[in-house]
């Protein structure tokens, strides 16, 4: 299994290209179930789950191309469902695989996909997905680990109302909606801008939908949706790690291809701590203002508010800081996993249900670390970055699921990284 070795203490500078987003890329590649023209995705960004995704709409019938010379540019078409079930071997390895069952049982009349359990981060029920699915005229059973969804004269509009914004059910109803017969209200829906992204695409394919970036969209469904191209939004997750990777090093980096609108929130509790954000013609220069940084305490929200995403790299950044932060984490209920790893590098920090006191230490020192998910590793690459002496990395799949080669991009920035086998 690869380890990443990190060298701490180099401030980093330089110039990084943020990459297309893998959470709007995973339901935007979904989508391509709907029709059976080409649909051309440009900015995917070349991800483990990304090939995941790909993986099984392969296996429920569709085509895939990568344009040879033209990194990022993928075709999707399924010009006929040769399978309507999500096996658990691919469920199992990317929980987005769920997205399928709205686009497939819109289309074909019947979905089966293997539940995807709990994961690292909390227990993930999907109760709201299949909820909305059923306001939509769908019956579900749920048997043998799948989940059946079946609505043989196809779906109808229906009144969604969701106990909570979930992202995921957001995705999967807006794309079942997009072929249900008659119009949808989708009512406490999900804001991010990769919903957004997601309807301009759906839009594009033909359905009529409004709303997206509130919390009430209505959707009318099209009888049947055409391909088309569509430019994936940047990840607004990548261009914050980075923009606190140039601050946790007391560097000075451009992030190129970013929109910093996009990070919500954390605009405003990172200059609160001290991160200087100058915004450039297509994204931001990120630095430390004056001074060191200062610790101040985030509660993670929807958007727009402080993306849980986020919060495990502000963990590692609060690490240095001077003074304390409460940490407070209301989307999952086991996020804090990257905390006792932080813990292993000198940080100092105590436990309280959903809230992490960080007491800043000034500097961390470099040990070896695992993580066990995406944002949790990606805190301890931070943290290492600003360590006294080598930290080990290990476990780095979960890099390689969410940060377009993350290693080359820290390199080219002066960080001594390597990745070792
Ligand atoms: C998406 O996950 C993202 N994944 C996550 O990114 C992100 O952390 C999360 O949204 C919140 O922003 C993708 O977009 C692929 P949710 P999702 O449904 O859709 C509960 C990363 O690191 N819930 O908004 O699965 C759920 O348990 C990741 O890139 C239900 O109770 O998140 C959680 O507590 C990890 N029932 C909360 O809602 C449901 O049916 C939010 O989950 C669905 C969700």
């Amino acid at each position: 299994m690869d380890r990443i070795l990190i060298e701490g203490g180099v401030p980093l500078e330089g110039l990084v290209t943020i990459s297309g987003a893998k959470n709007a890329a995973l339901p935007l590649m979904a989508a391509c179930l709907l029709t059976d023209e080409p649909l051309e995705l440009e900015n995917v960004p070349d991800l483990a789950d990304i090939a995941s995704m790909q993986r099984l709409l392969q296996v429920l019938g569709v085509e895939a191309r990568h344009l040879p010379g033209a990194p990022g540019k993928l075709t999707l078409t399924c010009e006929n469902v040769l399978s309507t079930t999500a096996p658990y071997d691919l469920v199992r390895r990317m929980r987005a695989s769920v997205l399928v069952l709205g686009p497939l049982v819109a289309r074909e009349g019947i979905a089966r996909v293997s539940l995807p359990g709990g994961c690292a981060i909390g227990t993930r029920p999907i109760d709201l997905h299949l909820a909305g699915l059923e306001a939509m005229g769908a019956t579900i059973e749920l048997a043998d680990g799948y989940v059946t969804a079946k609505a043989p004269g196809g779906l109808k509009g229906g009144i969604v109302r969701l106990r909570s914004p979930s992202v995921g059910a957001t995705e999967n109803l807006m794309l079942a909606a997009s072929l249900a017969k008659g119009p949808t209200e989708i009512h406490g829906a999900a804001r991010e801008p990769e919903i957004v992204d997601l309807a301009h695409l759906l839009r594009a394919m033909g359905a009529s939908v409004e709303g997206e970036g509130s919390p009430t969209l209505h959707i009318t469904g099209a009888d049947r949706l055409s391909g088309t191209r569509h430019a994936i939004l940047p990840d607004r997750i990548e261009a914050g790690t980075y923009a606190m990777a140039a601050a946790i090093t007391g560097g000075r980096v451009t992030l190129q291809s970013c929109r910093t609108e996009l990070l919500g929130a954390a605009i405003a509790k990172l200059a609160e701590c001290g991160v200087a954000l100058e915004p450039t013609e297509d994204g931001m220069i990120a630095s430390r203002a004056n001074g060191p940084l200062k610790g101040v305490d985030v509660i993670t929200q929807p958007f727009p508010g402080f993306a849980t995403d986020l919060q495990a790299q502000f963990m590692a950044l609060m690490c240095v800081a001077e003074g304390a932060s409460m940490i407070t984490e209301t989307i999952f209920e086991n996020r804090f996993m990257h905390a006792p790893e932080l813990t292993r590098m000198g940080a100092n920090i105590t436990v309280h249900g959903s809230s992490a006191l960080v007491r800043g230490v000034g500097r961390l020192t470099g040990a070896p670390v695992m993580a066990t998910d995406l944002r949790a590793s990606v805190s301890l690459v931070l943290a290492a970055l600003a360590a006294d002496g080598q930290t080990e990395i290990n476990r780095v799949y979960h890099l390689d699921r969410g940060y377009e080669q993350i290693e080359r991009k820290l390199g080219n920035l002066g960080a001594r990284i390597e990745r070792v086998a």
